[in-house]
């Protein structure tokens, strides 16, 4: 039986990653083969656009073409032959992203994302996306505590405002896909809720 593809997405510093581990965690106690994986990444070659990505300067065309091509290589040669081979696979951050970042954050034209999606994925979308959801100030205090800022991490509110709108917009448009977990309050509450959400998809499937 094929596995299943499951996105993570939200502003940075909406404190999702903790989450993936616990997921994949969870998962596996239940039998399940699990992959985790990032976008930009998951691939030698996408690891190498994920730093030409996150740390040069480049206009949103550029941007967008790189996690496109980057997700091509990861989505041929990593996502879809586990997903063939019953694993589960947990990625962290997916083309949302690239609606919300460069459609929504820098602007550009969602017309030409949506070609560029429709290239790559040829129809292949996740089966579920679980969408951290946070307001940019409680996500700016979050990642004040974190590492060095990347290009992205380094944006202002009014950028992440946007950000956040772009995600609300993918959620709209995909709604049996795209499930908003409120990500305030304490890692506890969240993971309440992002088992919540798993308990209730995973009664509907098998391993
Ligand atoms: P992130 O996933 O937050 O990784 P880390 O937890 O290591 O900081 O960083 C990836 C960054 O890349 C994030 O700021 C969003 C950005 N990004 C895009 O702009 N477009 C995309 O299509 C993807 C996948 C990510």
């Amino acid at each position: 039986m094929r596995g299943r593809f499951i996105t993570f997405e939200g502003i940075d510093g909406a404190g999702k990653s903790s989450h993936i581990e616990a997921l994949a965690g969870w998962l596996r106690q239940h039998g399940h083969r699990v992959l985790q994986t990032r976008e930009p990444g998951g691939t030698p070659m996408a690891e190498v656009v994920r730093e030409l990505v996150l740390h040069k300067p480049m206009d949103a065309l550029t941007e967008s073409l790189l996690v496109f091509a980057a997700r091509r290589d990861h989505l041929e040669s990593v996502i879809e032959p586990a997903l063939a081979a019953g694993t589960t696979v947990l990625c962290d951050r997916f083309t949302d992203a690239t609606f919300a970042y460069q459609g929504g954050g820098r602007g550009f034209d969602r017309a030409v994302l949506a070609q560029l999606e429709a290239w790559v994925q040829n129809g292949r979308q996740p089966d579920l996306t679980l969408w951290f959801d946070v307001s940019p100030e409680v996500a700016a205090a979050r990642r004040a505590v974190a590492r060095e800022p990347d290009r992205f991490e380094a944006e202002k509110a009014a950028f992440f405002d946007r950000v956040r709108a772009g995600y609300a917009a993918r959620a709209a448009g995909a709604p049996e896909r795209i499930v908003r977990i409120d990500a305030s309050g304490s890692l506890e509450d969240v993971w309440a809720r992002v088992l919540a959400v798993a308990q209730a998809r995973h009664a509907g499937g098998g391993p």
